[in-house]
């Protein structure tokens, strides 16, 4: 896959979209210049949820981490770009939102851990085991944005 093809899963959590910060998550991604290939809005389920969260499964933190993420409808995206695992890291901020920066989303508009309203991969293994977790392959599209010339 070329460079500019990285693709990267992220989720707009529960409390996001009940908080009605799924348009401002979208646009930061938007303005940065990743390109949408993927979005739908789904009430996860326990099952599907432990397996996207199995890395964690041994934490003490997982059962409520379950039980939050089925709380409500997540907005499940696929973004793509030059490095958009990393920078859509960075523009997350940290786990901790009291420990991520002002202008990352996390560090903009939550507080707690807990509820830190926003998912993304943290590797590009964990990318591609995400989205086919998360998406059938005719799901994801495949189309040339207007703006490539002039973003890379
Ligand atoms: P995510 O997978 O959701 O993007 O978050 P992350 O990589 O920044 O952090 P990770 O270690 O993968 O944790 C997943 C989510 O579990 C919740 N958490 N709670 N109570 C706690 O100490 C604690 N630690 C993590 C957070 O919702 C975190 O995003
Ligand atoms: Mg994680």
């Amino acid at each position: 896959m070329a460079a500019n093809g990285e693709r990267t899963f992220i989720a707009i959590k529960p409390d996001g979209v009940q908080r009605g910060l799924v348009g401002e998550i979208i646009k930061r991604f938007e303005v940065k210049g990743f390109k949408l290939v993927g979005m739908r809005m789904i009430h996860a389920s326990v099952d599907h949820l432990k397996q996207h969260y199995a890395d964690l499964k041994d934490r003490p933190f997982f059962a409520d981490l379950v039980s939050y993420m089925n709380s409500g409808p997540v907005v499940a995206m696929v973004w793509e770009g030059k490095n958009a695992v990393k920078t859509g890291r960075v523009m997350l901020g940290e786990t901790d939102p009291a420990k991520s920066n002002p202008g990352t989303i996390r560090g903009d508009f939550c507080i707690d851990v807990g509820r830190n309203i926003i998912h993304g991969s943290d590797s590009v293994d964990s990318a591609n085991q995400e989205i086919a977790l998360w998406f059938k392959p005719e799901e994801l599209v495949s189309y040339t944005s207007c703006a490539h010339s002039w973003i890379y």
